[in-house]
């Protein structure tokens, strides 16, 4: 009943994988002022990671995000065709030629991707030395955890031992806790198999208000004037991120073969 109320109305009827449910989330997050400062900061978060230089910066899985504000001549991405993004893009097939992007950014969307080691070395051809990939995630810790796993309607799998899971819908398949799987549990695996991807930075954070906000499949739970409060509580959890982030920002440079940065 309750679960029933909180669903958001503009969603009721469609299947998450249906392509106008995106355009529905691209209204819900333009309308809930809090989700939308949540997405503001993230893309600031991106966008401060961008190299300065040649090449174009994709971001993949753009889906109902609008990133292109914060990112001027971003090629916006998504895997089926829909509003607001520039091509059609399957992160484990690049439609670019080698060394023609600076920069990979995303948010949300590593965990939906089926076969994540297809993307990176995708991703590794792509990008020229010294550019970036970038990304916001859900990240595992014991709070997350409760939440992802009660919660939350997408799978978190933390203990399965495999990066890959069966490939569904764009939106319905994936592993939540694979993010924090491949940089954090398996990391010298990740090395290991792809060394020209150097990790830079794993910063948890985030571990009320993207919940209180309700997200984008439920009703806003929270007004946007009491935005700056929650971001003040979280402040004070600073220090104890690695238990209660629910998100994280990874910053990945790819080096030249050579250890080079360029
Ligand atoms: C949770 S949504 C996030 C959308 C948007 N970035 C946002 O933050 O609102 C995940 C997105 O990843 C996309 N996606 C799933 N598999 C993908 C793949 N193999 N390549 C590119 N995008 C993919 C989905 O279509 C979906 O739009």
């Amino acid at each position: 009943m309750v679960k029933q109320w909180l669903a958001h109305p503009l969603l009721r009827g469609l299947e998450v994988d249906d392509p106008r449910t995106t355009t529905v989330r691209r209204q819900i997050i333009q309308d809930n002022r809090f989700l939308r400062q949540i997405y503001e900061e993230w893309y600031a978060s991106l966008a401060a990671c961008l190299p300065v230089g040649a090449g174009h910066v994709l971001e993949l899985g753009s889906g109902a995000g609008f990133l292109s504000d914060a990112v001027p001549n971003l090629i916006t991405s998504e895997i089926f065709w829909c509003e607001h993004i520039r091509v059609v893009v399957d992160g484990r097939r690049l439609p670019f030629a080698t060394g023609t992007l600076r920069a990979i950014l995303m948010t949300d969307v590593l965990h939906h991707v089926p076969d994540v080691r297809a993307f990176f070395a995708e991703a590794e051809r792509c990008v020229r030395p010294g550019g970036i990939m970038a990304m916001i995630e859900p990240w595992m810790t014991r709070w997350s955890k409760v939440i992802y796993t009660r919660l939350h309607h997408e799978p978190f799998q933390p203990q399965t031992p495999d990066w890959e899971f069966p490939a569904q819908g764009p939106l319905s398949g994936a592993n939540g806790a694979l993010p924090w799987i491949v940089f954090e549990r398996d990391r010298a695996q990740f090395e290991h198999e792809f060394p020209q991807w150097r990790i830079d930075t794993i910063r948890p954070f985030m571990p009320f208000r993207y919940l209180v906000s309700g997200g984008v499949s439920l009703r806003a739970l929270m007004p946007g004037w009491n935005f700056g409060a929650w971001r003040g509580l979280e402040k004070m959890f600073e220090p104890w991120m690695k238990t209660w982030a629910m998100f994280a920002l990874i910053v990945l440079w790819r080096e030249d073969g050579q250890g080079n940065r360029a």
